[in-house]
Formats: structure tokens, sequence, C-alpha cells
């Protein structure tokens, strides 16, 4: 059976190795990163969003050890530099987010000695993006070395999409698509929203902003509407999505102070 290697341990380096049996998990020969072993097996067993590990997390100075299983912990920022023939690895997750082209991610075949590369990523040039469930069966163990696991190139522009992560204790979210009269750019869909926020008429109520935005970012923000340019999209000329954040609970009680001054006139 295949040996594996992590190259990059961070939210998914770590849930992958989460989300493998303790079987598997002793196939892991190596895992590379750019801090300590202390720092890696502290973030192993401590995770905010998915709860402590489950099962023994320990560390010395060259390995973490998984419910005992001992994997050796590189330090090394260089892809190529990675010894994984000499550990007996097979195929390397390459999850920094870093060496997602075919040229990067190659030096853990042609410099690191492994087998196969599976990219956790959207990549350049991999011999063949797949998806389990979708198009696994394309698979083809005698060409395919440089794998990616994410969007299947045949989708762009028929399918998008994006994500929240929730839950929020506070914080809300208007995601409104709409197929459009004439057709429009996504440059020309923020403009029209940063112009109309710039217009006294939406002073205080609309917000225009190209930050990449998370739901904590909008607490306290008193407008109705934080429209989010970074995440208008389209679909051929005219379907167009757009978002826009509020503080459902103070956005709102801005309003209704707003509302009770103008009622008591
Ligand atoms: N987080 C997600 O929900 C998610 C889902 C699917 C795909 N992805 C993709 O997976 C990749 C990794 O995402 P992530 O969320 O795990 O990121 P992350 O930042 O949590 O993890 C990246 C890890 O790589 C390490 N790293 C950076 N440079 C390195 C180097 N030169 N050598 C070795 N290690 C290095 C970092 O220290 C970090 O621990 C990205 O391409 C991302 O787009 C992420």
């Amino acid at each position: 059976m295949a040996n594996f290697g992590i190259n990059g341990f961070g939210r998914i380096g770590r849930n992958v190795l989460r989300a493998m049996t303790q079987k598997q998990v002793e196939r892991i020969r190596a895992i590379n990163d750019l801090t300590d072993t202390k720092t890696l097996a502290h973030l192993l067993k401590w995770d905010s969003v998915h709860g402590k590990f489950d099962g023994e997390i320990g560390h010395d100075e060259e390995n973490i050890i998984v419910r005992g299983h001992k994997i050796k912990i590189f330090k090394e920022r260089d892809p190529g530099n990675l010894p994984w023939k000499t550990l007996d690895v097979d195929v390397v997750l390459e999850s920094t987010g870093f060496f997602t082209s075919r040229d990067k991610a190659e030096l853990h075949i042609s410099k690191g000695g492994a087998r196969r590369v599976l990219i956790s990523a959207p990549a350049k040039n991999p011999d063949a993006t797949i998806c389990i469930g979708i198009n696994d069966d394309v698979y083809d163990p005698a060409k395919h070395t440089i794998v990616s696991s994410e969007v299947i190139p045949e989708l762009k522009g028929k399918l998008n999409g994006g994500a929240f992560r929730v839950p929020t204790p506070d914080g809300s979210v208007t995601d409104f698509s709409a197929v459009l009269e004439k057709d429009a750019t996504v440059e020309a869909i923020n403009a029209a929203f940063n112009e109309a926020a710039a217009d006294k008429r939406y002073k205080g109520v609309l917000e225009y902003s190209d930050e990449p935005l998370v739901s904590h970012d909008i607490i306290g923000n008193p407008h109705s509407c934080i429209f989010d340019s970074k995440l208008t999209i389209k679909l051929g000329n005219r379907f167009a999505k757009i978002v826009g954040w509020y503080d459902n609970e103070w956005g709102y009680s801005n309003r209704c102070v707003e509302l009770l001054e103008m009622l008591g006139k």
C-alpha cells in the first residue's frame, strides 16, 4: 500500500490527517511545514473549528506522534529539498497553497523522488483535475502523476459559486441574483454601487467595500448594506450575483433611531 507525505500542514493538511483512519495515518511518513514539532503537534491537537483531536498527540525533537505513530517533521521552504524517496513516500499532498503550478509541484517527483502529487487547489497544467464522485473515472495511473483535486475545468463559465462559513453570533448577508436587461461587466456593476454609495441619498445606509471581508468584520458597522465588490460574479453576459453584508442588530437599530427621530418631528 502507498505511503503518504504532506507538504503544508495548515487547515487542509491537518484536516486531511484528521479525516484519515489510524491505519492511513500510519502510512504518513513525513510532513513538511515551516515551524517546529511542538507547534505543529499543538495545532493538530487543538482545533477551534473541529475540536480536540480524537486520540493522543505527542512530539519529540524530530517527530509528531499521532496515537503512538511517529511522523517525521521537516522544515523546508523549498519542496525540491524533501527526501521523499529515502522515506519511501509514494504520494505527496501538496497543501501549502504555494506550489500549485506543474513546474513547482513536479519538484516532489523530479527532485524528491515521490511517484505522484495531489495538489489541494486549482492547479496550473496538472495531468488531470479530479473530483471524487464526479469524474474520478478519468484517472489513468499510467498518465496522471500530477493531479489537482479542485474545480473541473470543463465547468468554467457554466457554474460559479461562493462559500459562507457560519455560524456567526451576529452579521448577515444578502446574496442577490438577477437576470439583467442589458449586458454588463463585473466592473460596471461594482462602479454603479460605488457611485450610489457616494450619493448623499445613501449616506450612512450603503457602504462600498473593496476589502476581502468576512462576517466578523462588519459587526458594529451602522450601514444597512456593505456592498462587497470582491463577491460580484457574472455568468454569461446578463446573469449577475451581488453580495451585501450588514450587521442585523446594529444596522437595523441605527435605522430605528433615525425613524424614531423622523416620527418624533
Ligand atoms: N481551507 C479550505 O477550506 C480549503 C479548501 C480547499 C482547498 N484549499 C486550498 O488548499 C491550500 C491550502 O489551504 P489552507 O487553508 O490549508 O492554508 P493554510 O494557510 O492553513 O496552510 C498552508 C500551510 O502551508 C505552510 N507553508 C507555507 N509555505 C510553505 C512552504 N514553502 N513549505 C512548506 N509549508 C509551507 C504554512 O505554514 C501553512 O501551515 C490552498 O491552495 C487552498 O486554496 C483550502
